[in-house]
């Protein structure tokens, strides 16, 4: 565990009383401090999404109708073309038609942005959005 260092922050009042409505409506477990922690995490993960050669962790999530001709099989050819990045998946479905995929993937930023794209390329999938974070290094 890393040493915890105070600084002094330094802000216009009305960007303050915006930010303490944030760090209440994270609940009673977050203060200013956590919540400005989160804040400096989520924009170092971005930084390192930037970086092509950085391992990240991505999860796809994408919503399809199965009905779509092909559509389901041809999201498993993407996904089984890159089974060594692809760690796991989920399949959910949603109602008489609409499926969700849920699918959680590790390597290097180039390559998880390369076959998200691929599978969000797919024709058929209504929408999608991939989140990413890292292995840890300085979580
Ligand atoms: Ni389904």
């Amino acid at each position: 565990m890393s040493e915890l260092v105070r600084f002094s922050v330094a802000m216009p009042d009305d960007l303050l009383m915006q930010f303490d409505n944030l760090v209440a409506r994270r609940g009673l477990a977050k203060n200013r401090s956590e919540v400005i922690r989160d804040l400096v995490r989520d924009a170092l993960v971005d930084e390192e999404w930037d970086n092509p050669d950085q391992e990240i962790v991505g999860t796809l999530s994408i919503v399809f109708n199965h009905h779509a001709s092909d559509l389901q099989n041809k999201l498993d050819q993407v996904q089984h073309s890159h089974h060594d990045k692809i760690i796991s998946a989920m399949h959910i479905h949603l109602d008489a038609h609409n499926c969700l995929e849920v699918i959680a993937m590790r390597g290097m930023s180039e390559d998880i942005r390369f076959i998200a794209d691929s599978i969000l390329g797919v024709k058929g999938v209504k929408h999608g959005r991939l989140t990413t974070t890292t292995t840890g290094r300085f979580l």
